[in-house]
């Protein structure tokens, strides 16, 4: 054996014990963190540089989108959700889920599977920052029933008030609750009838909820909601 392999395998082993005795300690270290505070051990697992969204950047993604979206996310046509105004998070989680096909649908997961996840964070920083327009009911014979449901739910079947994760103002709560004040009713109705369907199969909460409503019941409270401000 010449004199070079034998200081390589030195080497080797060398570093090997390093790498033992590091990640020994990076355990310890992750065992230590969660148990101090629960729920951060993957912080442990030195975290990227904070993300920064780049609303130029998301503009100029925004351009594929806007034939559909319109070119701020605003008013387009009932079929296309409103982005304006909708929080950031709850918008690249959309993008995220339409690309894994965890909610299913033809046109957005094509456009979503173009993303990565960064273009996602900006493009949808660029609709948030954009001011949400207001809508109308449409429907005066349903707007109590709407209004009921979202109040104060529908007791009888255990249908919990919208306005209880969704805000009273339709506003949401950022990062979980989507805003659905001014979206388009059409949207609203089709999303409710995709996770009562199985469709829409991304938040357990929205299935359970769904799948106790009537097509009635859905259509007014999402024409009610188009109306929020
Ligand atoms: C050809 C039309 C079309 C194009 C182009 C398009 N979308 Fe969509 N988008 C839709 C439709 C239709 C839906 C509703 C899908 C559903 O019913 O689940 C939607 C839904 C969404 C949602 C979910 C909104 C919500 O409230 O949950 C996001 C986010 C979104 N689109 C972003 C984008 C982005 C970003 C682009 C461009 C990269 C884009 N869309 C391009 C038609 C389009
Ligand atoms: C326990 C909390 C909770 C309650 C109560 C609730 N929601 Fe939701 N809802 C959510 C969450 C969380 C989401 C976001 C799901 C996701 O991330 O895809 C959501 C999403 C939605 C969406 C999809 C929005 C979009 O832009 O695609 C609609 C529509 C909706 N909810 C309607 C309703 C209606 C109508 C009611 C009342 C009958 C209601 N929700 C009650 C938690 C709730």
């Amino acid at each position: 054996m010449t004199l070079t392999a034998i200081t390589l395998r030195r080497r080797r082993a060398v570093s090997k014990t390093l790498q033992l005795a590091i990640g020994a300690l990076g355990a310890a270290c992750v065992g230590l963190m969660s148990l101090g505070m629960p729920g951060t051990a993957r912080a442990a697992n030195a975290p990227p540089a904070p993300f920064k969204a780049d609303l130029a950047k998301g503009q100029a993604i925004s351009a594929t989108c806007q034939a559909c979206h319109t070119a701020d996310g605003s008013r387009g046509a009932p079929a296309n959700p409103i982005l304006q105004g909708q929080h950031p998070e709850y918008l690249a989680k959309q993008l995220a889920e339409f690309k894994a096909g965890k909610r299913k649908n033809a046109i957005m997961q094509g456009f979503a599977a173009t993303l990565s996840e960064d273009d996602m964070k900006h493009v949808a920083a660029f609709y948030a920052s954009k001011k949400a327009p207001q809508g109308f009911a449409q429907n005066k014979a349903t707007v109590a029933l709407g209004e009921q449901i979202w109040r104060g739910g529908i007791v009888a079947k255990g249908v919990p008030a919208c306005s209880g994760c969704h805000s009273p103002n339709g506003a949401g709560m950022p990062a979980q609750y989507p805003r659905l004040a001014g979206q388009h009713a059409d949207y609203t109705a089709l999303q409710l009838a995709n996770f009562a369907s199985g469709v829409r199969a991304n938040n357990a909460q929205m299935t359970t909820i769904a799948g106790k409503m009537s097509e009635a019941e859905m259509k007014a409270v999402s024409d009610y909601a188009a109306g929020l401000r």
